[in-house]
């Protein structure tokens, strides 16, 4: 059957002129994931995939659709952030399970890989989920933590177009109805744990764009290349807009070092109007301040503050590099449980 490959762009909004093409692209997305994992915990509800997927200031995103007889089989990504050139790009393709192994993600991921490379992309990156088949021939990280089965069909893909493995990242959920609650964490003398609902309050901004900024250099990345990148508050205020204005609210548990003034920790979920859970993003506390259990204070503060505000969500989702040691502690005593496990793979050109 003969495909064709074409470029699309974002529609301005959910029900406007190519409306309709955008949600039969964000159904192949969430079809893709929900087969790989599955399960449909983290299908995402348009408005959030149309918010994420249409381009801002930090972030252009291209996208690529296959369609067979006028209906949508497969979809590519470039993710390009201008302002980090020496990061390169992040690659998607998507490939609906029935229509596999006859050249289509290869198609895609030609037009994809060329669009990057066309903006100038050095090196090409890949973060996607893989099925969780145990046993079997394994393709083991390079950072010797964690492994994937060599059988999955992104595994096959990747390697046979050159992409190496650099890391394994495993998803786990906090399913909290079943979830005991965290005992509250006394901060000491110094600390001071503050929570907030929404945007970043405008005393906190300036002290929350250095804390995201150390996201990318504090975090491991093993061999991924990472530059660091900087936030302002502009970034956050555009970030923390996009959050709102797209059905979803954002929960913070925050680290005030008394002496300094300063936050030195943060940590951060998402909870959505639409789902069933929270996604937890960013949780860091600078170096400096690490070893006091301000992790586990923080993590503990978000979760109840999500149970008090948004007491319907059922779960939590987060994602930790296998090799994540100190993070993964924290959250196995939370009770979080790894439902499946992400490859983070790079192409250097
Ligand atoms: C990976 C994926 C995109 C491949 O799509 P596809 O249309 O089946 O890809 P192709 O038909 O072009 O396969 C190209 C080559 O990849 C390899 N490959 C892909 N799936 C394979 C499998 N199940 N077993 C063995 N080799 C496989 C083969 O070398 C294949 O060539 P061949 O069929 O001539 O042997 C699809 O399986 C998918 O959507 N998976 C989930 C998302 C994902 O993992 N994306 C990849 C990272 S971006």
């Amino acid at each position: 059957m003969t495909h064709t490959v074409d470029e699309i762009s974002m529609p301005g909004s959910l029900h406007g002129p190519g409306s309709e093409q955008f949600r039969e692209y964000a159904a192949v997305r969430n079809a893709v994931e929900t087969h790989t994992l599955g399960t449909d915990l983290l299908v995402m509800a348009p408005p959030e995939i149309l918010a994420e997927y249409r381009d801002n200031p930090h972030r252009i995103r291209r996208h690529v659709v296959v369609r067979e007889d006028d209906r949508i089989v497969g979809r590519g990504m470039v993710t390009l952030r201008p302002h980090l050139p020496e990061n390169g790009a992040y690659l998607m393709v998507d490939v609906l399970p029935t229509r596999r192994r006859r050249g289509i993600g290869s198609a895609i991921l030609q037009a994809v890989e060329a669009i990057a490379t066309d903006a100038g992309a050095r090196i090409l990156k890949v973060a996607v989920a893989h099925s969780s088949t145990p046993g079997g021939p394994r393709l083991v990280s390079p950072t010797g933590y964690g492994d994937v089965s060599a059988s999955d069909d992104g595994v096959r893909f990747l390697t046979s177009h050159a992409y190496a493995l650099e890391q394994i990242v495993r998803i786990s959920v906090l399913d909290l109805g079943r979830a005991a609650r965290s005992e509250p964490i006394d901060a000491g003398p110094d600390d001071r744990l503050l929570t907030w609902v929404g945007p970043t309050p405008d005393e906190w901004v300036d002290d929350l764009a250095v804390l995201r900024s150390r996201m990318s250099t504090d975090a491991p990345t093993a061999g991924m290349v990472q530059a660091a990148d900087p936030w302002d508050v502009a970034r956050i205020r555009e970030h923390d807009e996009r959050i709102s204005g797209s059905g979803r609210t954002m929960l913070t548990a925050a680290v005030e070092h008394v002496p300094s003034g300063a936050l030195v920790g943060f940590s951060e979920l998402i909870c959505s109007d639409a789902g069933r859970v929270a996604i937890q993003e960013d949780t860091l506390v600078l170096r400096e301040h690490r070893g006091r259990r301000l992790g586990t204070a923080l993590k503990g503060a978000a979760a109840e503050l999500l149970r008090r505000h948004a007491p319907t969500t059922e779960a939590v989702v987060t994602w930790n590099a296998e090799e994540n040691r100190p993070m993964l502690d924290v959250n196995e005593a939370m009770g979080f449980r790894a439902i499946g496990y992400e490859g983070a793979w790079q192409r250097r050109l």
